[in-house]
C-alpha cells in the first residue's frame, strides 16, 4: 500500500508541519524542548550509523547534529521530495554531514544490519503498511540496534479534538494514537521486537490566542476539511473559551517507544 493522495498533499512540503510545530513552540509549557529531549534519549554507538525515517524538515538534526561525532553515518529519509528540499534549506551547511534519501518507510532499500539507530519521530502512525515497516526496521538494524519511535498517547488533545471534529463536521477520523500511539504502538512493536520501553515527555499547551489554534487545525488539510462557515464556528468556539477562561489548557501526552532485540 502506498501513501494516500491526501497524505502526500499534506506533506507536499514542510509548511503544514511547521504550522503545527509553531503552536507547540509558542504555547508548550515544557521549555526544555522536544527535539533536545528526543536526541538525549538516543544512545549513540561508535561510530554511529543512524537512519531517520520521515525526517521532515530535519528539525532533530538542525538542533543536535553538532553533538554527533564527525565520523557518524547519518541518513535522513522521507517519502516527500518537497520535504527533503525543505530539509536541505533548513540544515544549510549541515547538509554536508548527512545523506538524504527519498523512500517509503514500508520498503527500505538497505542491507540487513546497516544501522544501529533508527529514528521514527512522529511518523509511524502515517505508514499504512506499518507491519511491513516494523519488520523491515528490525531487518536493517544490527543485533544490538534500537528503534526510537516517538508518538502521542491516547489522552493527547483528546477533548479539544473531539470538540473540533464535531464543529467541523468531521466524522470517522482515526487518531494518530489509535493507529500507532504510545499504547497501541507498544503492542505493535512487541509483535516484532523482544524489548520495548516507553518514556514520556511531560508538557501541556496553554493557548491564549484563537488564531494559532485555528491555524493548527487548518494545517491538517486536506486530511481534515470543512466549509468556511464551520472554520468560522471553530474560531468563535476558541475565542469564546479564551475570553471566558483566559486560556485553553490542553493536555498533551507525548513520548518515545524504544524497541530492541
Ligand atoms: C509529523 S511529520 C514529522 C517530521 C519529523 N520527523 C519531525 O518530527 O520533525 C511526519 C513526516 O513523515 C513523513 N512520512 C509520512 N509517511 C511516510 C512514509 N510512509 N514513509 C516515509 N516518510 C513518511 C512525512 O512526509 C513527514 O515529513
Amino acid at each position: 500500500m502506498s501513501p494516500s493522495t491526501t497524505l502526500k498533499e499534506q506533506y507536499r512540503n514542510a509548511a503544514n508541519f511547521l504550522q503545527r510545530l509553531t503552536l507547540h513552540r509558542r504555547f508548550g509549557t515544557n521549555r526544555y524542548g522536544w527535539y533536545r529531549w528526543v536526541f538525549e534519549q538516543i544512545e549513540l554507538t561508535h561510530p554511529p550509523r543512524i537512519l531517520e525515517l520521515g525526517c521532515g524538515p530535519g528539525a532533530l538534526w538542525k538542533r543536535n547534529l553538532a553533538l554527533v561525532p564527525q565520523e557518524a553515518f547519518v541518513v535522513l529519509s522521507d517519502f516527500s521530495s518537497g520535504m527533503l528540499d525543505d530539509c536541505v534549506r533548513n540544515l544549510g551547511p549541515l547538509t554536508a554531514r548527512v545523506r538524504l534519501c527519498r523512500l517509503d518507510a514500508a520498503h527500505q532499500p538497505f542491507r540487513d544490519g546497516s544501522f544501529d539507530t533508527v529514528v521514527a519521530n512522529m511518523m509511524l502512525y502515517h505508514v499504512s503498511d506499518r507491519a511491513n515497516a516494523l519488520r523491515d526496521i528490525r531487518r536493517i538494524l544490527t543485533v544490538d540496534g534500537r528503534l526510537y519511535a516517538t508518538t502521542q498517547g491516547r489522552g493527547s488533545m483528546r477533548e479539544l479534538n473531539d470538540a473540533a471534529w464535531q464543529i467541523l463536521g468531521v466524522s470517522g477520523r482515526t487518531s494518530a494514537a489509535d493507529s500507532f500511539g504510545l499504547e497501541t504502538g507498544y503492542d505493535q512493536l512487541r509483535e516484532v521486537f523482544t524489548r520495548v520501553e516507553c518514556r514520556r515527555y511531560e508538557t501541556q499547551l496553554r493557548v491564549t490566542e484563537a488564531q494559532p489554534l485555528l491555524d493548527y487545525y487548518q494545517s491538517m488539510k486536506p486530511m481534515v476539511d470543512a466549509p468556511p462557515e464551520r472554520w468560522s464556528a471553530l474560531f468563535t468556539f476558541f475565542a469564546q473559551a479564551i475570553a471566558r477562561d483566559g486560556e485553553i489548557a490542553i493536555p498533551i501526552d507525548l513520548g518515545m517507544l524504544i524497541a530492541s532485540n
